[in-house]
């Protein structure tokens, strides 16, 4: 009996397996596989016996598709990546690193929505204490939100149907456990049973619920990946721990666009939304210099305005040195043969250093024509113009080859305010994009002589 009773739950995918192993069967990964009670097929059955009795067949057509009411919190660069607000009985979960900000930011939402809903704040991390004094230093001293200081998942479920907010923020969901379980608070079977919980009282209730996540070293969402798939809309909050800019991104949402991307500045008082972001990346150099081109790149699948820097000056030495940093090396030789050949610009007498900016690393070849822009410019000794970027893959015969998700690339740049761009042929847009002025390329030798009559 009790072998049918608990299962082996990967931490990375979620999958499981009858017995323990040492490497996971469904995603190959190593020692995840954790301990879990095998108790969700009952559980699926008696929820779906519960949806049948409720919820009728209808045609599609005869359903009426309400839209969503939202509620905006008052943060507008959070209410963009959620796609206009909070929505009623939505599930979000919200993850990044330790002390990016997530509390911050919740608590100064919650502060706002007060005003005008019920709110309740539900910390397992910090005491009441804690949270007040962060409130205090805030600057939301008469602040009306509701808080709990409780990790028992029963004990939540109950103070949600007493005290029906209209939204309530779980912080964090690592640290909820639930009494039918065994395991420690945090391991894959607590934190599916807890969010799977919450999820369900959401959509009862209609209240809308925000999970706090904490994020691995990896970068994922800790706990299992179902936690995604189960609730509505997934926020990951981003930023250097070097600088005080801060990024919400949304990597999938029921309610709205997936790769909205939400700019704050952290402050003294908390996190400020930042109106312009493309002052951040403008603001390295008071004007721009030459030698430095701005890529959009795809980072798995969000894009990311990445900074291209090359050095070119005469070599001392017969063979001059070709040095790149998180950019290919035999690609900037190939490179700098297409320039030569297809746009007679010639670099044989000097040394070429090429470096992505922060320490990034681009593999994709859609990096070659900012690579190429960026040493034109820094030979020819002219910045290219204030607000520039281009993406675009550069081929033997000189063409200029399309890249990926050419739309979603420039509509991320005009959301970070860039205004020119030089980009494939086949990735200018059928549609204007708001602020951004297109100029399509067949060939290296038309976004050359582009970029001389740009500046
Ligand atoms: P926090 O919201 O606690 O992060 P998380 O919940 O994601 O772990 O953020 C804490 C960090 O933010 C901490 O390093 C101090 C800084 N901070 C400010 O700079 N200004 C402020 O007004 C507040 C409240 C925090
Ligand atoms: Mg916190």
């Amino acid at each position: 009996m009790a072998k049918d009773k608990t299962i082996y739950t990967c931490c990375e995918c979620g999958g499981t397996s009858p017995k323990w192993l040492g490497k996971c069967p469904h995603c190959g990964a190593w020692n995840t596989l954790e301990e879990t009670l095998a108790q969700t097929a009952s559980a699926s059955r008696n929820r779906f016996q519960s949806w049948a009795q409720s919820a009728p067949v209808t045609p599609l057509a005869q359903i009426e598709a309400n839209e969503v009411r939202r509620t905006p919190t008052g943060l507008e660069e959070l209410d963009r990546v959620l796609g206009g607000g909070i929505v009623e009985g939505g599930v979000v979960l919200i993850g990044g690193d330790p002390g990016i900000g997530k509390s911050t930011l919740l608590l100064q939402a919650l502060d706002a929505l007060s005003r005008s809903l019920p709110t309740l704040y539900v910390t397992g991390e910090e005491s009441g204490a804690q949270v007040a004094l962060r409130a205090r230093r805030l600057g939301l001293d008469a602040s009306q939100v509701r808080v709990q200081a409780e990790t028992q998942l029963e004990k939540i479920l109950a103070t949600l149907a007493a005290e029906r907010p209209a939204i309530a923020v779980i912080d964090s969901i690592q640290t909820l456990y639930s009494e039918q379980l065994s395991s420690a608070p945090g391991s894959v079977a607590q934190v599916r049973e807890c969010a799977a919980h919450l999820t369900r009282s959401a959509k009862a209730s209609g209240t809308a619920i925000v999970l706090v996540g904490h994020v691995t070293k990896e970068g994922a969402l800790a706990g299992p990946r179902v936690l995604e798939h189960m609730v509505d809309t997934v926020l990951y909050f981003e930023g250097d721990t070097h600088s005080s800019f801060r990024l919400v991104r949304a990597i999938k949402n029921r309610f709205g666009a997936v790769n909205e991307i939400g700019v704050f500045a952290m402050t003294e008082r908390g996190l400020k939304g930042v109106a312009n972001p493309s002052a951040i990346f403008l603001s390295t150099h008071g004007a721009p210099v030459p030698g430095s081109c701005v890529l959009v790149t795809l980072e798995g699948t969000r894009p990311l305005l990445v900074e291209v820097q090359a050095l070119v000056d005469s070599s001392p030495i017969p063979s001059p040195r070709r040095l790149s940093v998180g950019l290919e090396q035999n690609r900037l030789a190939m490179l700098l043969a297409v320039m030569h050949r297809h746009a007679g610009i010639a670099c044989f007498d000097q040394d070429v250093f090429v470096n992505a900016v922060g320490g990034v690393r681009i593999s994709e070849p859609a990096a070659d024509l900012a690579v190429m822009l960026a040493i034109h410019s820094s030979l020819r000794g002219k910045a290219l113009p204030r607000g520039f970027l281009t993406f675009g893959e550069v081929g033997l015969a000189g063409e200029v080859r399309p890249a990926p998700r050419g739309q979603e690339r420039l509509k991320e740049a005009a959301k970070l305010g860039f205004s020119v761009a030089i980009v494939p042929k086949a990735n200018a847009p059928k549609k204007p994009i708001e602020g951004l002025t297109i100029h399509p390329v067949e060939r290296v030798e038309q976004a050359i002589e582009l970029v001389r009559t740009l500046t």
